[in-house]
């Protein structure tokens, strides 16, 4: 038997969505407003979610304050009002799209967890826009 928790957190950050190697034309036409050079900002909402066995001593799957710290040293104080493509080094190179944003998040989590926990982020962008990613 498995059973899935999950955790709500929350950060503020700007970012550009363009590639340095293309011309501010295309990037306007596949990025559109995205595309800004003074860059936009996002209230994103980040949903852990922690799938595995209840330990029969504890009643947990995992101790939600220790997730929660987790989730604060990894994504909060990395993230929280950062401009990700300047500030963020793993965005240098890497367009920080809510998917690619979520595949980072999940390394960060995934390095901090036991093996026997199933991980899975769900991240939005905006209220109604929001990606998963669960490793696959
Ligand atoms: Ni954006």
């Amino acid at each position: 038997m498995k059973v899935t928790v999950h955790r709500k957190a929350h950060f503020n950050a700007a970012h550009r969505l363009y590639r340095k190697d293309w011309s501010m034309e295309k990037n306007d036409k596949i990025f559109g407003k995205c595309n800004n050079p003074q860059y936009h900002g996002h209230n994103y909402e980040l949903i852990t979610s922690v799938t595995g066995e209840i330990d029969p001593d504890t009643g947990y799957v995992i101790d939600m304050k220790v997730l929660k710290d987790i989730i604060k040293e990894e994504v909060e104080e990395k993230f929280d009002h950062k401009n990700l493509n300047e500030q963020v080094e793993e965005f240098y190179n890497l367009n920080p799209t809510a998917e690619n944003i979520s595949v980072v998040i999940w390394n960060k989590l995934r390095k901090r967890l036991n093996a026997n926990l199933e991980l899975e982020v769900t991240l939005y962008e905006t209220p109604r826009n929001f990606v998963t990613y669960n490793g696959q």
